[in-house]
């Protein structure tokens, strides 16, 4: 078996609190990250340009619909940990820890800006940001508790490296994150609502309701992007944008594929999973973005094939070290190199439509 078909291999999957903050607190090109950006250009942000639909929004958001909803009841059965296929335990452990990581680093984003900021709309804004994103890693980690894996959250926020960002990127990267984000809980949430057999882990019923904190907190980037229209239409931002929605595409694509047992349990086809997932944020983030990628030309699932191997191979090359190791790891970066530039290239679509009010709502 190789590294790719065992995940085990990789050396990366956690089994108890220490190895899941280490995964946590580690940041490859692959793994969730901390970031921090330039404040004081953010908290100069006017919205007055969307006034109108900025304070709908933050009524909505400050009425706080999901106050109770992250709180084990009568639906939450404890999963039989201890029993659990090993393999499926640590992609499970794994997706947990991958999830809170991700849900963590917006807490802390949100968090800063709220401490750094003297714009009260903006304050108001990353405040009630915060606000859900630590209820979604509270009540990850609490499932994690159940598996003795949980993550030390404050060693996290000390321990973890930062990425400085410019603020126009933590646009664009934050937004696809928060889309992809609702689109995948979404994905999974329905297709469990089909396949109730399938229901390997209980938080998977929260789903429903969660994702609308990510869609919202979506919703409000693409506000922020909508108050100064040449983050999104100058020829320069524009290539950032395609750059961002290939980046954060294929990402996913190759994270999703690190956990076979996992996705197998839940009865989900990987690449279908992932075809899903793509076209609804391609879909919602039309709202905002120009350009969208051209999903079904053939060169985009061809050269997502090519990355996933390449990265496949480093994986490998990681886990062999040494010379050996270093050797491999050349060429298998300069595949991985070209293949991401393919998928840069293919022609992107620019044929629909934003309107000035573009808000959407879920509706998948
Ligand atoms: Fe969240
Ligand atoms: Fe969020």
């Amino acid at each position: 078996m190789n590294a790719r078909t065992d995940p085990n291999a990789l050396g990366i999957l956690p089994e108890n609190s220490e190895q899941a903050t280490e995964k946590a607190a580690t940041t490859t090109l692959l793994d969730p990250r901390f970031y921090t950006t330039d404040f004081d250009e953010m908290d100069r942000i006017d919205v007055t340009p969307v006034r109108a639909q900025w304070d709908e929004m933050i009524a909505k958001m400050a009425a706080d619909p999901n106050k109770g909803h992250f709180k084990k009841n009568e639906n939450w059965n404890t999963p039989d940990w201890e029993n659990m296929d090993p393999k499926l335990k640590a992609e499970l452990v794994d997706f947990l820890v991958s999830s809170l990581t991700a849900e963590f680093s917006g807490c802390v984003l949100y968090k800063e800006m709220k401490r750094r900021g003297n714009n009260p709309d903006i304050c108001q804004l990353f405040q009630l940001m915060a606000r859900d994103e630590a209820r979604h890693a509270g009540f990850i980690n609490d499932a994690l508790r159940e598996a003795d894996v949980a993550v030390n959250l404050g060693f996290l926020t000390k321990a973890k490296k930062y990425t400085y960002f410019r603020p126009k990127f933590i646009y664009y990267a934050t937004y696809l994150s928060e889309k992809i984000g609702y689109a995948r809980y979404i994905t999974i949430y329905r297709h469990l609502e089909q396949n109730p057999d399938k229901m390997i882990h209980p938080i998977f019923k929260w789903f429903e309701n969660w994702c609308n904190d990510e869609f919202s907190h979506g919703e409000a980037f693409a506000l922020l992007m909508k108050t100064d229209p040449k983050l999104t239409q100058t020829w320069q931002n524009k290539l950032w944008i395609r750059f961002f929605l290939v980046a954060v595409f294929s990402v996913m694509c190759i994270r999703d594929h690190h956990r076979p047992e996992f996705h197998k349990a839940l009865g989900i086809d990987i690449d279908e999973y992932d075809r899903e997932v793509l076209r609804k944020t391609s879909e919602i983030s039309k709202q905002v973005f120009p350009i969208a990628i051209d999903l079904d030309n053939p060169r985009w699932e061809k050269n997502l094939l090519k990355l996933r191997a390449a990265s496949a191979a480093m994986d490998a090359a990681k886990q062999k070290g040494g010379l050996m190791g270093a050797l491999a790891k050349i060429p298998a970066g300069a595949r991985a190199g070209l293949a991401f530039a393919s998928l840069y290239l293919i022609p992107v679509k620019s044929d629909h439509v934003i309107e000035e009010d573009s808000r959407m709502v879920p509706s998948y």
